[in-house]
């Protein structure tokens, strides 16, 4: 299949490039360093449009579409991987309202998230669920016209910042997956605050926190679609995302050949520079021609997408392939490096950190061969 980019796409990416070459890569290092998150530049990046991609503009999007959502996040990894988790998560909590949401709740809520003036999180993950989402036992009790929530929410991306929170809690007493439901919780709620801050090996910038819930309040009408759709909700959802991150890993891993090849250009051993070695050649190729094929996944399942056809598989494709193959990269690019790849001096330290966790967040590689092999075995 050949992919022809619209010229359109291509404006996309471009935007992106320019925006991350301007307000993400100067700072990149100092904020990772400082575990600063830029809520003034995300706030800039909802004005472009770059928060709530796959959304229609009827309901404030951009309405560009998967295809432009994995352009411009590859752009913004290539620059901060940190922000790109950030771009990545914030489009993902579009999701749930966009799919499921009554038209209230989307004009109360998606309007706001997808435009960028609000931010949007994703909660699933707690101390019990992490690969099993089934293990969730944040409560969610009703009372009159409200639900009683109670229980806490982990590894929260930028849950410090959100306004709202897309959460799934516990509302029946079926076991397992079954019982689940989908909230809206908005910051401010009585009984809703944050909790401990992660301090991360990589993406420093980005913020991951603990949410806690004692006897918060949230309104019947914060309920999206019917109680017990919880986890079917939250798994298209991270269909979305698992494009998302492969994108962003995309982007880590060009980020790490392009520093491996100006490091190769310049090092001199045995008389000459490294990147005449047919060792370091080779490492080269390999990583152009596996970041080329985690591309063409990638694009395949937003392409998917993008026509309403099913693309559970191909995300998790896409999200397997790009994650181990960015570990890779990262590492033989560190490699190339040598000792100096393993001091701060370098950027390479830092893409090596920020590549590892793109295979254990939003399913790890053991899950993703999961969803694949079922996929696959069904026919
Ligand atoms: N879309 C819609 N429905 C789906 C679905 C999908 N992609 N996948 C499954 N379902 C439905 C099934 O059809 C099934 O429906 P029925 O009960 O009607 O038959 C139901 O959901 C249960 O499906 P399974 O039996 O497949 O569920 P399971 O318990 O075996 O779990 C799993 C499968 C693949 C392991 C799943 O639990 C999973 O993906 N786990 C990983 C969770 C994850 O990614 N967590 C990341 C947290 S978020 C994060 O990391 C955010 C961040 O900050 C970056």
């Amino acid at each position: 299949m050949a992919f022809q980019l619209t010229a359109e796409h291509e404006m996309v990416r471009l935007m992106a490039q320019d925006f991350a070459r301007k307000e993400l890569e100067p700072y990149a290092a100092y904020r990772d360093q400082e575990e600063i998150f830029p809520l003034e530049v995300i706030r800039k990046m909802g004005e472009l449009g770059l928060l709530g991609m796959m959304v229609p503009s009827e309901h404030g999007g951009s309405g560009a579409g998967a295809i432009s959502y994995c352009l411009a996040l590859q752009e913004i990894a290539y620059a901060c991987a940190s922000t790109a988790v950030t771009m990545s998560v914030a489009n993902l909590s579009c999701e749930p309202l966009l799919n499921f949401g009554t038209e209230e709740q989307k004009a109360s809520f998606l309007n706001s998230l997808a435009c960028g003036g609000k931010l949007g999180c994703f909660a699933i993950t707690e101390p019990g669920a992490g690969s099993d989402p089934g293990g969730i036992r944040l409560k969610a009790e009703e009372r009159d016209d409200r639900y009683i929530l109670n229980g806490s929410k982990i590894f929260i991306t930028h849950g410090a910042y959100a306004d709202i929170i897309n959460l799934i809690a516990r509302t029946g007493p079926e076991k397992g997956n079954k019982g689940l439901s989908a909230f809206i919780v908005e910051k401010g709620m009585h009984g809703f605050s944050v909790g401990t801050k992660e301090h991360k090996m990589g993406l420093r910038s980005s913020n991951t926190v603990e949410l806690l819930f004692e006897d918060c309040e949230v309104p019947r009408g914060n309920l999206i679609s019917r109680p017990g759709q919880g986890f079917k909700i939250a798994m298209a959802a991270l269909d979305s995302g698992r494009i998302g991150i492969a994108s962003q890993a995309i982007g880590i891993a060009r980020a790490c050949q392009d520093e491996a090849v100006r490091y190769a250009r310049q090092r001199k051993q045995f008389g000459r520079t490294i990147d005449s070695f047919q060792a370091i050649q080779w490492m080269i190729a390999d990583m152009a021609t596996g970041i080329e094929a985690a591309y063409l996944l990638t694009l395949q399942a937003a392409f998917r997408k993008d026509k309403g056809l099913p693309f559970t598989k191909e995300a998790s494709m896409a999200k397997l392939f790009a994650s181990e193959l960015s570990n890779q990269v990262a590492y033989h690019a560190l490699q190339i490096h040598g000792g100096y790849g393993y001091t701060k001096e370098f950027k390479i330290e830092r893409l090596y950190r920020d590549a590892r966790v793109t295979t254990i967040y939003e399913g790890t590689s053991e899950v993703q061969r999961l969803v694949i092999a079922r996929e696959v075995m069904r026919g």
